[in-house]
Parts: C-alpha cells; structure tokens; sequence
C-alpha cells in the first residue's frame, strides 16, 4: 500500500477504500478472477468500517460496510414487480428415435419461431438453467434500491436487506452508461462449495444440515434476521432485464446481458450463442455432460430467442414468453413405494433411518434406498411402510426422501418408531441431549460401527488405502480378521488370499479358474502395497481418520498446524484445545474425551507401533505464545464477571493459579476486582472440579509453550515478548487493524496497562490508561511512532 505524500482527506480515503473493495467484488463475482487475497479484502473493509465509525457523517447506505442492516420486524413488506416476472414453458425429454423425435418440443419451439418470423435457423441466447430462487434487483440513478422474490409474479416479499448481504450483487453500478431506473432479474444461488462448508460445519456442531442448495438458498433468503443471511453465502447470477428507464438497451438479449456484466452484475460463464435446433441440442449436451462438474446446480437449459424485435413479435401466452424455452433434464425426482425403514449404524454410532425403496430410475440410475436423514425428519415427513414418496437424487448426493404422496397411503398404516436397540449389535440407542442423531451405545463392541470406522480410516481423505471397498470391510469385520483399524496393518498376503475365499464362498461367486487365483493374487498384492504405502502420512489426516466425533478434515489440520505433534494433541485438555480457533467448548471436549479413553488410546499406540509415520510433524506453533496465557484460560472459564480485563488484572498481580487461589477474595478486590465478580470466581475456584481443570490447564498450556523453539520466528519478529496496550482513537487506522499489525510484528495486545506492558500506544482523547501508564512509568508512543514502526516493517 503505498501512499501519496500529500495526506487524503477522510472523505477521499472512504471513497478509495469503496473503489477498491468494489472492484475486488467485480473481480471476483463478474470475472471469476480475483486480484486480492481474501485477507486483504477483509482488511479493506476492516479499514473502511473503522474510518465510517470514526466518521459518522461519511457512512452512506450504499457503503459496502452498510451489506448488514437491520432485521424485518413482523415479516417482509410486499412489493409490486413493475413488469411482471414470468415463468418459462418447459421442454422434457420424450420417447422416441433420432434428436428431432426425443426433442420435440424444442423442434416444435424452433419451428413455430421459424414460422411467425419467416426466418429459418434464428439465433437464440443459450444459458443454463440455475436451480436456485428467482429474484429483481432495482437500481435508481446507479444504486441498488430494492430487491424481491418473485413471488406469484406480480407481487414478491421485499428482500432487500437480505440482499444487500449478498456480495455478488453490485450496491453501486460501474461505469456510467447505465439506465436511470434498471430491473435486473437472476437467480440466487447457493454455490455447492458452499452448500458443502455449510453442512460440514452443521455436522461438525450438531446443527441441521440444509436438505440441497436450493433450500438453502431459498431459506437463507427468507430469514428475517439479515445477520444470518450474511452468514450463508448465497452467489447472483443475472439472466435478464425488467423495467428500463432513460437508456436503450442494446438490440439483442446476449448484448444486453454482457451489458450487465460491464454494470457490475455476474452472469453464469455457460452462456453462449446458438443457432437453429441443431446449436439448442449442441448446447443441452454439451452443459449435460458437464452438469456434475459446475459450481452450482442447474435442472436443464434456456433458450431465448436472441433478437428484442423478433421477441416483440412472437408475444406470449398466458405468463410465459413463446420467444423462450427451458429444456429440462430428466426428472432428478420420483415417486416409488417405501418396502421398509431401517437403520444404519454410522462411525460414530449414528442411527440413520433408510427407506428400502421398490427399485426405481431418477435421472438414469436405479435407486433402492434413500435416507431419511434421522428420526425427527421421520416424524416431520410422516413416512411409513407402504407409502408412496418422492425421491429425490442430486448428483453424487444420496438419494433422499423428499415427501410423502398423502392420497396414495394404504389403510392401516402406523406411525414409524425409532427402534429401542442397535440392529447389529443390540445396545441400546441413546439420544444426547440436544441432538438429531440417535447413536448405539456399544462403541466398537457394534461391528457397523467397526466397519464405518475402517471405511473412514481408510478413505481417500484419511489415511488413503486404495482398494478397500465395503464389500471388503464387510468380511474383514465379519470373520474377525479386523477389530481396530491398526489391526489392518498386521494382514498378510494369505490372511487376504484366506479372506477372500471365505467371501466367495458366503457370497456363492466362487471363481476356480487358474487365471481368477492370479487376478486374486495380485488384488491382494496391490492391497498388501497400499496399506504398506498408507503409513506414510501427516498429522493432519491421522487426525482425521481416528473419526472422533466433530473432528472433520478442516478441524484436524487446525490442530496440526498448532499444535505440532500428535503427542501435543493427544495430552491437551478441553480449556487449551478451546483456546485454538474455530475449535468450540464441544468440539475440544469431544477431542479431549477420545484421547481419555483406553481403547482409542491402545489403537493410537498401536497404529505407531505398527509404523504409522506422521512425517510432518513439528514444534507447537510460536503463533501460541499469543493465543495461550493464563488470563485467556480464565476469561474463557466462563465465569461471571470475569471477562478478558478482569482476568488480565487478576493475572497481572497472581501470575499463577496457586497464588490466584491462595490469595482470595479480599485480595482480588483490593486488586481491583468487583465484589461481584470476587465472589463468582472465590465460588468457581472452592468448586474441585474447575479448580483441578485450571490447575491442569496452566501445567499443560506451560508444556506446551515450552516447547515452542525459542529461535526461530522469535527472532524473525520484531515485537515478539513484548506486550502493548492501545488506547484513545488512533486517526489513520482502526483499532482492530493496529492490533493485527502489533500482532503480526508479534506483540501481545493486552486490555489494561499493567508494570509487564512494554509500551502504551495513545491517539486522540485517550484516558485512564494513559494516566496508569505515566504513573507507572510504561514507555508512551504517539501514532507517527506507531505507523513509522509499520512501515519499517512492512506490514
Ligand atoms: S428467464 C422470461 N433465465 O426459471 C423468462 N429463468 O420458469 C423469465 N431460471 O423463475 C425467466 N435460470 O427462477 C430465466 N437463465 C435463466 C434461468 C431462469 C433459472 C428460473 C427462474 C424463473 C424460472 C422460470
């Protein structure tokens, strides 16, 4: 960042801050190829936030800093579409030979156009159809004003609150040859990436995971509470006009929608030009066949006649335009008859009900079971045996139960129950409280959750033995050949070559043939190999494929990164392993509970015994120094009254948890403390259990830091063991950024001043802290000290 020598007024400096993050959405959003990382996004925005609270009277609505609002009181306003948004007539797939046949309806399409127009093979705008919810965005004079749903066409809900947190979606328009007054219509989407992240995350914290990112978009549009909208990361695709005002628009629809591209709006990479039937077909195979592949999903194809006046003069019929089509793919959903419900047993014990379905075809593969998620779903749908429902299959998504057909239910039917016992292994099912899931209760005692267990240890995200199938899990579990997953790597090739026998037997597929032994012989080879290769592996996947509850992939390499060593993660408490980031009080107590268990830790053991091999293992990170201290373990006891300045004055004058206990509750108030505040945390510390915790933690989190190499990073950073303390308004940057930076050159950022902080940074109308550090003689930098130390250093 460099700056000009004259100084920018605060007006200048918010306006190039809203430049630049706006142009970062283009990139982003519009070109699908961003300049700046998404750090340095958020720092722009950071920044921008801290110069608007600075000045109040330069915070416009349209500010990228205003996409959070408040929340609808009561429910959405009702908005009326200036043009009405209509719906497209639908093309399906038919019997038939030959494309003319199959495709009718699109020859049908073509044809008519042909004959109203009096032109053969017209040019049509070809774009996919995207599955998600369609909205109207309207830009007065260049901003964003408002946005609704469609609602029945005429009427939708007014959304704009919700849509402003949307970052696709422009809150100012580029250049300046826009219309006075644009309607913009597109399709909110919730990408699959991010539909993934999201459920991951559900999953991890026992949340309800969202049914496919269609509901997810449309639900995360519908909340009344913006906040959480922002949460959800939805994406816009633009797909056509409404109501235009002051400029002509250009002469044809694929004109008009690279228009929008240069305004600012995302229109979907996939659009194209095509000609005649012949270029339609072209182009419903060519986004058939690479459907899977998109980021978002789609349910079939668009065509629009191309040309505005050949659309004029086609017209339409009823609500749908006779100049458009949408080609749809086969069905991804339909009804079958539910045989029976049953459970499976899950890793971690989890009781999932399935619906044994009468075989049906959705979208070209045969369905004979579809989840019914868990046992609340059950009762929300009211499946029974005997039903008729709909499935639904999305992708490589299992198939699921979408809804049950009311009218098609046989007489005596009954209500499903959740079984009281495990299938497999007759332990009780339980339910925590709190959760979706029912879970058996008999740990690795229940062979399905021994052979889950092997399936996930063994994926290709885990510890990646290729080659081992279910249908293999299966009889390795069921002729006892396998308890843990560290018995695996005690096989040989005759216990496979043995194994394999037994299973083709069982299963009646017996080969006897001199070349199935040689082909039998090498399957076992490769495994022998693959299971030989998998012991080379990173701390990260291990962690992973232990399959502890909550720890998916994106939690494992956090403790990783952190933490260092498997021997680090494995003797941490909860109140250390909370400590690291996005790593909450359950997840850390679900870590901590696992390594506590005999049984897990005999597996841990013998897995690196067998010669598992974590190769990039290393120190703790030096990043701990600044996350660990004992003021942190307190502030996050959870004790009232206690919070980050309160646990830092109790430190500051009882450095350690002995002398905090020793000293009591006289002492803590004469320090400062409130009698409140004294009295909760005097009855926190006489409860044992909290006060062995805390005692615990500080011998742990002192371990730990010791640990960490006390060269390196050290001293490559220039600020690391010293504490600072920030206070009054700094004018060229926010607090939270001078923090970040402190942090960076690997200070310690502490709340109050106590004799351990090193220096005072003190801006405009700073007080108290100010006066404690004179008084007790804390060095006192002014901002130029502050900012020239940046630029020293660079960050
Ligand atoms: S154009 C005049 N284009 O499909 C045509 N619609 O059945 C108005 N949709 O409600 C719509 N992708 O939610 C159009 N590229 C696309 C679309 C698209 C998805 C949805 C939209 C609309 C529905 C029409």
């Amino acid at each position: 960042m460099s700056k000009p020598s004259a100084p920018l007024s605060s007006a200048q400096l918010v306006e190039d801050l809203r430049k630049r993050i706006e142009h970062a959405n283009y990139r982003y959003h519009v070109l699908d190829d961003p300049e700046i990382a998404d750090a340095d996004y958020d720092r722009l925005l950071r920044d921008l936030e801290a110069l608007e609270a600075d000045n109040p009277e330069l915070a416009t609505p349209d500010s990228p800093t205003r996409r959070v609002g408040a929340r609808a009181i009561g429910g959405f306003a009702e908005v009326r579409h200036a043009l009405p948004m209509l719906s497209l007539s639908n093309a399906f797939e038919q019997e038939g030979d030959g494309d003319r046949e199959r495709y009718r309806d699109v020859a049908e399409f073509e044809r008519r156009i042909e004959q109203t127009l009096g032109r053969s093979h017209p040019e049509f705008s070809v774009e996919p159809k995207l599955d998600g919810l369609a909205i109207s965005l309207r830009y007065e004079n260049g901003q964003f004003v408002q946005g609704a749903t469609r609602g029945d066409g005429e009427t939708g809900e007014d959304v704009t609150a919700n849509l402003r947190t949307v970052r696709a979606i422009p809150l100012r328009l580029r250049g300046s040859d826009w219309p006075r007054v644009l309607e913009v219509r597109g399709e909110i989407i919730m990408l699959r990436k991010d539909f993934e992240a999201f459920n991951a995350y559900a999953r991890e914290h026992g949340e309800k995971p969202l049914a496919n990112p269609r509901n997810g978009a449309a639900g995360s549009l519908r909340q009344l509470d913006p906040a959480i909208t922002a949460k959800r990361k939805l994406s816009f695709f633009a797909y056509s006009v409404g109501m235009v005002e002051g400029v002509e628009l250009p002469a044809s629809h694929s004109k008009t929608l690279q228009k929008l591209r240069d305004w600012g709006f995302p229109v979907s990479p996939e659009v194209g030009v095509a000609k005649g039937f012949d270029g339609l077909i072209a182009y419903f195979q060519r986004i058939g066949a690479k459907r899977d592949q998109l980021p978002y999903d789609i349910d079939g194809v668009v065509y629009k006649l191309d040309d505005y006046v050949g659309q004029r003069e086609m017209g339409f019929v009823a609500r749908a335009p006779r100049w458009a089509l949408a080609h749809k793919f086969p069905a991804q959903e339909q009804s079958t008859i539910v045989e029976a419900i049953e459970i499976q047993i899950g890793r971690t014990g989890a009781a999932t009900p399935v619906a044994r379905l009468a075989p049906v075809q959705v979208a070209g593969v045969t369905v004979t079971n579809a989840t019914l998620h868990n046992a609340d779903q059950v009762a929300r749908l009211d499946v029974r045996v005997g039903d008729t429902v709909i499935v639904r299959r999305a992708g490589d998504v299992i198939p699921e139960v979408v809804r049950v057909v009311p009218d098609q239910r046989p007489p005596k039917t009954h209500p499903w129950k959740m079984p009281t016992h495990c299938p497999v292994c007759g332990s009780a099912l339980v339910r925590e409280e709190g959760e979706a899931a029912w879970r058996c209760s008999g740990g690795l005692v229940c062979a399905a959750q021994r052979k889950e267990a092997l399936i996930h240890f063994a994926s290709r995200r885990a510890m990646d033995i290729e080659g081992i199938g279910e249908r293999f899990v299966d009889a390795l579990v069921d002729f006892g050949y396998v308890h843990t997953p560290a018995d695996l790597y005690s096989l040989t090739l005759d216990h496979f070559l043995e194994m394999k026998q037994r299973a083709d037997e069982r299963d009646g597929t017996t080969p006897e043939t001199v070349k199935a032994g040689k082909i039998a012989t090498k399957w076992a080879e490769n495994l022998v190999d693959a299971i030989e290769a998998s012991k080379k592996t990173t701390l990260a996947r291990f962690l992973y494929a232990l399959g502890i509850v909550h720890i998916g992939e994106s939690t494992a390499k956090t403790l990783a990164s952190w933490l260092g060593r498997l021997e680090w993660v494995r003797s941490m408490p909860a109140a250390i392993l909370r400590e690291l980031p996005d790593i909450g009080a359950e997840v850390a107590k679900s870590i901590e509970a696992f390594f506590k268990q005999r049984g897990n830790r005999e597996v841990v053991d013998a897995l690196l015994k067998a010669g598992v091999m974590l190769g990039d293992e290393s120190d703790p990170s030096p990043r701990l120094s600044q996350k660990l201290s004992l003021a942190a373990l307190l502030q996050d006891a959870g004790i009232n009254g206690i919070g980050l300045r309160n646990a830092e004055l109790l430190t500051s004058h009882f450095p350690t948890i002995e002398k905090l206990h020793s000293s009591g509750a006289t002492h803590w108030i004469t320090a400062g403390l409130s009698s409140n505040a004294a009295a909760n945390l005097d009855e926190y510390l006489t409860t044992r259990h909290h006060l062995d915790a805390l005692r615990e933690a500080e011998v742990a989190m002192h371990r730990l830091l010791e640990a960490i190499p006390k060269h390196a990073e050290v001293e490559a950073l220039p600020l690391t063991g010293q504490t600072a303390v920030l206070t009054g308004t700094l004018s060229s940057m926010g607090r939270d950024e001078a923090k970040e930076k402190l942090e960076a050159l690997g200070a310690k950022v502490a709340g109050s001043v106590s004799k351990k902080t090193h220096f005072v940074v003190a801006g405009e109308a700073a007080g108290s802290k100010l006066d404690k550090a004179q008084e007790l003689g804390v060095d006192v930098w002014d901002e130029e000290r502050l900012i020239n130390l940046f630029k020293q250093h660079g960050v």
